[in-house]
């Protein structure tokens, strides 16, 4: 999955903008309050030197204090400088309660963005695991999945970081800055022009350094989603990795990729190191001229000494947000990067309606017309494909492998569209693109070539298909798919646990498991993709037998290499590199010299003797 590195377009950046603002549903007033709570306490740190300034300059040296009205109307209601300066102790009270005020805004600070915080995350999540979803199944084959974990899971949490702490920490840094700004200015402008000379290069600086930064930030989390899609495949394919004996190799290319994700961060280590110390450097900087231009006001008597301390402390809390807003800057700069990759998966589109979404009836005839078909990027596969499937009948697929058989059953479950001129599919006449999606689906029952069982218990496994399915039905749709039997033998019966993927299963009992899932949707048409490879002759013709009993009204494609479970079919198409090259029943193919007829001599005993049973 690649990220655009290109600049951002327009419309990208409005979308992403919508994006934030749609996850913040819910959130967003928990941050305003966050913020209001930040500010109370930024204030709250300007106004203790202030407090200070007053009692060194004033209250005990008596000197005429310059103040605004409010102020002076307060002190004079605590009875004036001169009091305060005999009962000091009032003012040591005021910084009591002011630093008391800051607490109290911190803890709200802190709790209403953690809850803001943590709701967004929700939020995120919700409607990202939503999104995807509801996404194509071409889109899903596309991508892979452990990149697409990294994107629900590290980059929401960038996100999360950008939101709660990143812009919360701006905005108190811009409130915090204004606010000393102005409280210097009412002091000194001249030492307050002399203090903030080192500032805007500060933060140019770390804006320079958050845009070259940007690019490696991306190379790394890209890294790390192909780190991350390696591990979770390889996981997947322990088995292969095992049988093959291919741990090794695995484990060398693993620690390549690793090597080359650790090198990337590496090489930023040092970069970012010049970055912290040279801000280091800057805000001592800035805290000297403080020190040396002061004294020199205050020898010189332009400055009171009050004022001077309240100067070092304004400078003293600046250094923190001032290196700050550099950090916050470059980590910004991680969380383009994360919004980018979040709306490249919430800018996909949803699998949409295309067609009229009719309800239509699915008992009924189907039919390829002059259907042709090509993955995108990859050349066509299935070239003017053309049958017609009597409803309630039993089509047999015959093909090599790659020859599309697959393709065309995901085509019939619109799980694939067929592009504009590539023929139609119809189910009674009504082409399946007009056919409602969740219709069509609910009403075909499919067998998945490679049957996928969650690690759930084998009951919960076929019962999938409806929500509180009851055990009936599940019993029922098992026995018809033969595998009753195999589960009262196990200790458990139903409720066994089936191993992720369902590896604790045989990969005969897995087909068993997903046609006895199919069957329960008790839908008109059924589609088994080689569902009954892993089974042996015996079991395979028991369940078509069951099938055949239960379902006779279905109609059923029957996908298969094996001649004898296709023999019984109405009809057989044989496919060869993406065309029909034969059709007909068992019968007069096996007499028609084609490749059917081939097939059928190769797997001569047992097909013959099935087919003259
Ligand atoms: N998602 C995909 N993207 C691109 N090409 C694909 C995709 N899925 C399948 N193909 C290609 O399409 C061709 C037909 O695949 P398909 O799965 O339909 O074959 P099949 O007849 O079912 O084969 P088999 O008998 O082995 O199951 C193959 O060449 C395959 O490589
Ligand atoms: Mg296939």
């Amino acid at each position: 999955m690649e990220t655009e590195t290109k600049k951002k377009t327009k419309e990208e950046k409005s979308f992403q903008r919508k994006l934030l603002w749609r996850f913040l549903k819910g959130s967003k007033l928990f941050f305003i309050i966050s913020m209001l709570t930040a500010a109370v306490a930024a204030l709250a740190d300007m106004v203790s030197p202030q407090i200070i300034r007053m009692a060194v300059d004033n209250a005990l040296g008596g000197k005429e204090a310059d103040l605004p009205a409010y102020v002076q109307a307060l002190v004079d209601r605590f009875g004036g400088f001169s009091y305060l300066g005999e009962h000091i102790w009032i003012m040591a009270v005021a910084i009591l309660i002011v630093a008391g005020v800051k607490v109290l805004a911190q803890y709200c600070f802190r709790v209403y963005n953690t809850k803001g915080a943590e709701t967004l995350t929700k939020t995120m999540r919700d409607q990202l695991f939503g999104h995807i979803e509801r996404l194509p199944y071409a889109w899903h084959a596309r991508h892979r999945t452990g990149d697409i974990i990294q994107r629900c899971t590290s980059d929401i949490d960038t996100m999360k970081r950008f939101v709660s702490e990143q812009m919360t920490s701006i905005f108190r840094i811009l409130v915090l800055l204004a606010l000393s700004l102005g409280f210097m200015i009412s002091m000194n402008w001249k030492l307050t022009l002399i203090a903030m000379a080192p500032v805007p290069w500060i933060i140019l600086r770390s804006f320079y350094f958050h845009k070259k930064i940007g690019a490696a930030f991306l190379d790394c989390d890209e890294n790390e989603g192909k780190l991350s899609a390696m591990a979770q495949e390889n996981l997947t394919g322990v088995r292969v990795v095992r049988a093959f004996g291919r741990e090794r190799y695995e484990k060398d290319r693993f620690e390549a990729q690793n090597e080359y994700y650790t090198s990337l961060w590496m090489k930023l280590a040092r970069p970012m190191s010049r970055f912290w110390s040279v801000s280091d450097v800057l805000s001592g900087i800035q805290i000297m001229l403080i020190v040396v231009f002061g004294s020199v006001y205050c020898i010189r008597g332009e400055m009171l000494p009050g004022a001077y301390i309240a100067f070092l402390s304004y400078g003293a809390i600046m250094t923190w947000p001032i290196r700050m807003l550099g950090r916050m800057i470059s980590e910004m700069s991680k969380a383009g990067v994360s919004i980018d990759r979040v709306a490249y998966i919430m800018e996909a589109e949803e699998e949409q309606e295309h067609g009229l979404a009719l309800a239509a009836p699915m008992d009924r005839d189907i039919a390829f017309e002059h259907v042709s078909f090509g993955y995108e990027g990859s050349p066509e596969i299935l070239h003017d494909v053309s049958f017609t499937m009597q409803a309630g009948t039993t089509l047999g697929i015959l093909g090599g492998t790659g020859s599309g058989k697959s393709t065309m059953m995901l085509l019939l479950d619109k799980l694939y569209e067929l592009p504009e001129g590539g023929g139609r599919i119809t189910i009674g006449g009504v082409d399946v693109k007009d056919i409602e999606t969740g219709h069509l689906r609910k009403n075909i029952a499919m067998v998945l070539q490679e049957p996928y069982l969650f690690s759930r218990s084998i009951a919960e496994n076929i019962g999938i298909t409806e929500q509180d399915m009851p055990m009936e039905r599940i019993r029922e749709a098992a026995s018809a798919a033969c595998l009753d039997e195999t589960v009262e033998s196990f200790q458990k019966g139903y409720d066994t646990f089936v191993g992720e993927r369902g590896v604790t299963l045989s990969g005969g009992q897995k087909q068993r498991a997903a046609i006895a899932r199919a069957l329960t949707q008790k839908a008109p048409i059924m589609i088994l993709d080689d569902s009954l490879s892993a089974v042996d002759t015996e079991t395979d013709a028991r369940i078509r037998g069951a099938l055949e009993a239960r379902f006779g009204s279905a109609s059923i494609l029957l996908i298969s290499h094996r001649i004898t479970t296709l023999s019984k079919a109405d009809k057989i198409l044989v496919l060869d590199h993406g065309r029909i090259v034969e059709q007909g029943s068992h019968d007069e193919l096996r007499q028609a010299g084609g490749i059917y007829q081939k097939i059928c001599e190769i797997q001569s005993g047992s097909a013959e003797e099935v087919a003259t049973a």
